[in-house]
């Protein structure tokens, strides 16, 4: 049995090796630790969503939850969550906290209809969240969200102290959670009880760092000295991540591939010096799926069920895709389909361009919410092409579902990918992706085995890719192959657990060696 006591893996062997297979674990059970894990997060499943962040916190943690961890997850009360959640009970009075020009009253509520663990708390500040978008709307990011996060920040640890009996370990994921390992080593005050626990911080998305002018220092409450290259200061600008990086016992980012990426000037998005400090205490772990909710065979929100070997199903969802989007009812035609975040990082300047998609006999489909720019080029595109191409702008998980069960092959043209989650759904659900060889979709997709991979970020090179994929699809015999091996991929969270435990176990160390 795998014990707390075995020898700490050679992490640097984690980040240099993109295994294309998942990693054997002796066993991914081991005994749970005692201490509480408290994610801080600005998204989480089923409650507030822009992109894989919300599903790859809310897996981790459940599966956190089933190894038998106390696993607790903080986030902020958006009005999104607010309206969508009718019954919040709330968990104490009101807390007044201020920050720079900020005054807030606190509150902490739960959803009063979720049972069990892991145990989601929200952190009510009116001022902050009660507004229509997580982090903006169509004007563009709110201005103040350096005081909103840093609020939530400090409103979580103060969350913690109350609600979390000790001992914790504080997991911060992506910028916006950043501060909180800043606020527990230059604050103590504020959470005396834990002002030493150890803390880890997640990197779902470099591309984003929160920079905020040096001016705000003071209104965030943080000391002076903290501008300083080795700390919060970036190219003259505050950089709220790389505070969170420069405190933290130990950084996770998604992906093996992702973490040598983060180490190089091209990939590591201006903090590569950063991330290369921080030595063997970064380390790539790979997302994984909730694959019970991610399974053909049992998945109640598509038009029939299907599993390796009774591949029947598969032919009635595409049908019934090609209806709902208004597509002709071709059988044989290949079916292809985005379902992304309409970001730049997601290559939709190469499906833009794409002659392949435009002149081959496909079917294309695109969903996803964002950028408005992509939002009408992707419209025009579709606009130009009906009755070859679809769109939807409104994404729900159901139609998500639905387009991975009926499409044949699916499209991650990435500029980056930290992990990705979508080639992994995709695959269970027997479409083949056709990717970009970055990131988590090196890591988890094998080249003519179980998708298409591309190297240059330009559209001849995907293009390549996907007549590879079409010619490929033409030979049914070895499509039929190519499905059987993808949807036989393991993507469950399970796999990662073991290195989680490493890293956490690190992190204690390091927090208890400091002290
Ligand atoms: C971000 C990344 C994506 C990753 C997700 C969850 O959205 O862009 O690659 O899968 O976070 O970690």
């Amino acid at each position: 049995m795998v014990t707390l006591d075995r020898p700490v893996q050679q992490q640097g062997d984690l980040v240099a090796v993109a295994p294309r297979a998942p990693l054997r674990r002796p066993s991914a059970k081991r005994p749970p630790m005692r201490r509480a894990i408290v994610h801080l997060t600005a998204e989480y499943h089923g409650y507030a969503r822009t992109g894989g962040l919300a599903e790859a916190v809310a897996g981790l943690a459940n599966s956190q939850a089933r190894a038998g961890e106390r696993v607790y997850a903080f986030l902020p009360l958006y009005a999104s969550v607010r309206s969508a959640t009718p019954r919040l009970q709330l968990l104490a009075a009101p807390h007044r906290l201020t920050l720079g020009p900020l005054e807030e009253e606190v509150r902490f509520y739960r959803d009063a209809t979720r049972v069990g663990a892991p145990v989601v708390i929200f952190v009510d500040a009116p001022g902050c969240f009660d507004r229509p978008g997580l982090y903006g709307d169509v004007r563009g990011d709110y201005p103040d969200n350096h005081l909103r996060f840093a609020l939530f920040a400090r409103a979580a640890l103060h969350g913690i102290a109350q609600f979390v009996p000790p001992p914790v370990l504080l997991h911060a994921h992506d910028w916006h959670a950043a501060l909180a390992p800043v606020y527990l080593r230059t604050h103590p005050d504020i959470a005396p009880e834990f002002h030493d626990a150890p803390t880890v911080v997640s990197v779902h998305n470099a591309g984003y760092q929160g920079h905020f002018g040096a001016e705000v220092m003071a209104d965030l409450a943080l000391p002076p000295e903290l501008w300083h290259l080795d700390r919060l200061e970036w190219y003259g600008r505050l950089n709220l991540l790389k505070g969170g990086l420069s405190f933290c016992d130990a950084a996770v980012t998604v992906s093996p591939a992702h973490a040598a990426e983060l180490r190089t000037p091209e990939g590591g998005f201006g903090l590569h010096d950063a991330f290369r400090h921080l030595g063997d205490r970064l380390v790539g772990i790979c997302n994984g799926i909730e694959q019970h909710l991610w399974d053909p065979a049992s998945d109640d929100q598509i038009a029939a069920p299907f599993a390796v070997g009774d591949i029947g199903g598969k032919a009635v969802c595409k049908e019934a895709l090609q209806r709902a989007f208004a597509l002709p009812r071709r059988a044989t035609v290949p079916l292809l389909a985005m379902s992304s975040r309409l970001a730049a990082q997601k290559g939709f300047d190469l499906v833009l361009h794409s002659e392949c998609l435009r002149t081959a006999d496909l079917q294309l489909i695109i969903i996803g919410e964002g950028d408005a720019r992509i939002r009408d080029a992707v419209a025009a595109l579709v606009a130009a092409h009906a009755g070859h191409m679809a769109c939807s702008f409104t994404f729900t998980d159901r139609l998500e579902h639905q387009l991975m069960a009926g499409a044949d092959m699916v499209l991650m043209p990435s500029l980056y990918e930290p992990c990705g989650l979508t080639q992994m759904h995709a695959s269970r659900y027997g479409a083949p992706v056709i990717g970009r060889r970055v990131g988590g979709i090196a890591d988890t997709v094998i080249d003519e085995e179980t998708g298409f991979l591309f190297d240059p970020f330009d559209v001849r090179a995907m293009d390549a890719a996907i007549a590879r994929a079409l010619s490929r699809y033409a030979d049914g015999a070895r499509w039929h192959a190519m499905m059987g091996r993808a949807m036989s991929r393991d993507f469950g969270w399970d796999r990662s657990m073991f290195d989680y435990a490493n890293v956490y176990r690190r992190a204690v160390l390091r927090a208890a060696a400091a002290r």
